[in-house]
């Protein structure tokens, strides 16, 4: 099933939101990292670069078959042999990968789904010891040209307990202007 208000614009806006590279860096994506899990990638925007950053391979995930295909094209026309990407439904199905996996879990722009707590379940089960969780979320700020409703949108601080309470320890809050703010968090 897919997430509340989870639907995405034109591709060519959703890249004008985000600086990708720099985003990824800030939340501690590493060349020697070895498998990297996008969680509702979308159109790609972070697993491509990720994919072109890391020596090991992206596992791409996403329900809808637009955001799916437009990951593989992105994927093709980078050239990028390591970005594996699979139309699944994370809420029914998690990602399927094998238990403490993964060096670092992306979950961008999702964590105002009311499965918050399934997806947080997911990235722990799958990261491996003192593995990264990468969060960003639209700021609290109802003039941002996207983003969920005010009403389920998570106010940074609330975010950072909410990830907490999954058993993640947190490190600090960044700004990532124009839009966006996140953080990085570890399984203990
Ligand atoms: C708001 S978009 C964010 C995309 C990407 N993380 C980014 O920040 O560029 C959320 C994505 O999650 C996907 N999604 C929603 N529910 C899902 C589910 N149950 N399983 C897999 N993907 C899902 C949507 O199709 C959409 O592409």
């Amino acid at each position: 099933m897919k997430t509340r208000e989870s639907g995405m614009p034109s591709e060519d806006l959703w890249r004008t939101f985000f600086d990708p590279d720099l985003i990824l860096k800030r939340l501690g994506l590493k060349g020697d990292h070895q498998c990297v899990v996008d969680l509702g990638c979308g159109f790609g925007t972070f697993a491509a670069p990720a994919a072109a950053l890391v020596d090991g391979f992206v596992y791409a995930f996403d329900i809808d078959v637009q955001m799916v295909e437009a990951t593989q094209k992105a994927a093709t026309t980078a050239g990028l042999k390591n970005l594996i990407v699979t139309r699944r439904d994370f809420v029914e199905q998690g990602s399927g990968l094998p238990d403490g996996s993964a060096d670092f879990v992306m979950l961008f722009n999702i964590l105002h789904a009311a499965e918050a707590g399934l997806l947080l379940q997911e990235a722990q089960r799958v990261l491996t010891r003192h593995g990264i969780l990468a969060v960003i979320h639209w700021n609290h700020d109802p003039s941002t040209p996207r983003g969920p409703s005010m009403e389920i949108r998570l106010r940074p601080g609330e975010c950072l307990r909410t990830v907490a309470s999954a058993g993640f320890v947190t490190d600090r809050l960044l700004d990532l202007p124009p839009f966006h703010y996140g953080f990085a968090a570890r399984k203990p």
